[in-house]
């Protein structure tokens, strides 16, 4: 049984989550979290949907073993290939949620008869789950995506602005794929933090939407509807990675805002 103390258990395939934990800890503010980065298995975005489901199904056991009231699965390209698989072998354990579902309510609340654009990993484009999902609805949605894999890494080492990710964003956003858009999905974990110069490219004429905002917003929803919310002050933090390094370390500045320790969790081999 889920108690409202329990920590919010969030998994990605290293650091970029932590976009999608910050989010959650602004709106959020008491919840207890624990985060867990497959530093040793990234990036997901170019493993195969096998490789992806061993990997977050034996991330799933450990957060239940922390006894997390709820799993978000924070990263997109594992919500595309393992979602339903991890939300099948948690079963009645606890709940799970990915990042890709409340995009495609908020989309479903807010479009109709339009042209949406999505920007991930090849994994989560070429899985065409976006796609599928969006077909469900009866909002006349057409999809448009682009694998932008060049973004990641970019971004990893902190090219945020200045004439290269000027190049790189222009060069993927002028691209065929994606013309005629009236939004765009940031369907990745590190994409929030070129946000601001993917809507300085767009000149106001696109809709940009952020997952880690909308998830964290749809996360509040769940809890406050099942009564889950913590209301005690002082919120415990905990950060578990699959592989320890410095530079890991120092990359949560970018994702969470400010630097803070990963320890490398133990029975991970
Ligand atoms: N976390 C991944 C995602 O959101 C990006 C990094 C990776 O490929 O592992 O798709």
């Amino acid at each position: 049984m889920a108690r409202a103390i329990d920590p919010i258990g969030i998994f990605d395939s290293g650091i970029g989550g932590m976009t999608v934990a910050k989010a959650i800890k602004e709106l959020l503010p008491k919840e207890n979290i624990v985060y867990f980065g497959d530093t040793a298995h990234l990036p997901y975005g170019d493993k195969s949907t096998a490789a992806i489901q061993a990997y977050s199904v034996k991330i799933a056991d450990i957060l239940i073993k922390e006894k997390c009231k709820v799993i978000l699965i924070a990263c997109n390209s594992a919500s595309a290939a393992a979602y339903e698989l991890v939300k099948e072998y948690v079963g009645s354990r606890t709940k799970v949620l990915n990042v890709i579902d409340p995009v495609i309510n908020y989309a479903r609340e807010r479009y109709q008869n339009t042209t949406i654009g999505l920007i991930g990993t090849k994994q989560t484009v070429n899985s065409n789950v976006y796609k599928k999902k969006m077909d469900h609805l009866a909002n006349n949605l057409e999809l448009k995506s682009l694998a932008t894999p060049l973004f990641v890494p970019m971004i990893e080492e902190g090219i945020l602005d200045g004439n290269i990710s000027q190049d790189i964003i222009r060069g993927y956003l002028t691209k065929q794929e994606l013309s005629g858009i009236q939004s765009l999905i940031l369907g990745c974990t590190h994409y929030p933090l070129i946000k601001n110069q993917i809507a300085e490219y767009y000149k106001g004429e696109v809709d940009i939407l952020d997952s880690s905002v909308i998830v964290a917003e749809a996360l509040k929803g769940y809890l406050e509807f099942h009564m889950l919310q913590n209301k005690q002050d002082g919120p415990k933090y905990r950060f578990l990675v699959s592989d320890y390094t410095r530079s890991f370390e120092e990359l949560t500045r970018l994702f969470f805002g400010e630097k803070v320790e990963l320890q490398k969790y133990p029975l991970w081999e």
